[in-house]
């Protein structure tokens, strides 16, 4: 198993505004008992208006750097997964860039939903594979509250903001980091009706005046989505599995997409993995899109959940639909 590609850093940022289940008692008709048994989630946090995409990505790049014992200046490339950048135009990935104190490197974002992060790896991979000497900053950033309807009690109940972010460059004997084996990616777009966000895009777009409706927000037929991201997050890690011949006692951690505590579950058992080797921080983030899988990963390093040595898989599932799963050794 030959790695490429080495994580040298991870960084998180969430927003101080800390939202509880009984906050959300106060908003729509619900309760912290239907959330925690149907969601596993119990806090999350939302960010005010200078907690933008790009703030977030900026701090979180900023931890990632500093382990990878790198400055921004030694970044070639950006690249930001997210569906909630500050602007249309400009990229999340060059307002980052310009924050970051730089010019003329190669910024672009990534449209993957919850998928985002591993979907941008997997650009970064590509970067590396054609440019070895690149050091790819992958930030996975989501103000996911800015497309939350709080009028909605069927899904802003599920979403939080964050960020994530990660440095990668080519592997080298004597790198500390996470090396990544593998990673596999899919998409199914004949489904992408299940989970979406319409309203503002050029298909459904918004007229000087216009009221703002439903469909500017995240929409979703939760039970469907729920199929489908266990489905294929197990179906995806199978084949990962397979295709590199680990075994899945072999594996330390299953790190899956912080989307509901029922979904990680599921999968973990579909996998037969125990749950003490199941990582989980939906119960204080909730669905933070894009961000979960770094902000996981790093809180996972963090904590000592993911150790030295440790093989670990990551799963993810989004709106698209989008899934995915990575192999990667710390
Ligand atoms: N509080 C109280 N009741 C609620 C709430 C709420 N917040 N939300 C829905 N309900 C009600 C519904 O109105 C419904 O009532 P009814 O039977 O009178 O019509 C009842 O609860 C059951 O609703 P269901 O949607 O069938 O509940 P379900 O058991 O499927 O749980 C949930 C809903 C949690 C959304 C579940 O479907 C789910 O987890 N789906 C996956 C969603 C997800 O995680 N998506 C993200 C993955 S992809 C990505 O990350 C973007």
């Amino acid at each position: 198993m030959k790695a490429q590609c080495i994580i040298r850093g991870l960084g998180l940022k969430v927003p101080k505004k800390v939202v509880s289940n009984a906050d959300l008692e106060k908003l729509v008709e619900t309760s912290d008992e239907w959330i925690v048994t149907r969601t596993g989630i119990r806090t999350r946090c939302v960010a005010n208006a200078s907690e933008t995409c790009s703030e977030l990505a900026l701090a979180a790049a900023g931890q990632a750097l500093d382990q990878a014992g790198m400055a921004a200046e030694d970044l070639t490339h950006i690249v930001v997964g997210t569906f909630s950048a500050d602007y249309v135009i400009p990229s999340a990935a060059c307002v980052l860039e310009h924050k970051l104190g730089l010019k003329n490197r190669v910024a672009l974002d990534v449209s993957a939903a919850c998928s985002g992060f591993l979907y941008s790896v997997e650009v970064a991979r590509g970067l590396i594979a054609l440019h070895p000497e690149s050091r790819v900053l992958v930030c996975a950033s989501e103000i996911l509250t800015s497309r939350t309807n709080w009028e909605d009690r069927s899904t802003c109940v599920l979403f939080g903001d964050g960020a994530g972010a990660a440095v990668l460059t080519a592997d080298a004997p004597g790198l500390a980091g996470g090396r990544i084996i593998d990673l596999l990616l899919a998409s199914d777009g004949s489904l992408g009706d299940l989970l979406s966000v319409k309203g503002g895009g050029s298909a459904a777009p918004y007229r000087l005046g216009d009221r703002v409706g439903e469909e500017f927000f995240a929409q979703m037929m939760g039970r469907e989505v729920y199929k489908h991201a266990v489905r294929n997050m197990t179906a995806i890690s199978q084949d990962l599995l397979a295709r590199n011949r680990v075994h899945k006692d072999d594996l330390d951690v299953l790190l899956p997409h912080q989307a509901n505590l029922r979904i990680i579950e599921a999968v973990g058992r579909k996998l037969d993995i125990p749950p003490e080797k199941v990582f989980v921080n939906v119960d204080r983030y909730g669905n933070t899109s894009a961000a979960s899988v770094p902000l996981a990963l790093t809180e996972a390093r963090q904590t000592g959940f993911i150790k030295d040595g440790d093989l670990v898989l990551v799963t993810t599932f989004g709106g698209g639909f989008t899934w995915g799963a990575a192999l990667i050794r710390f």
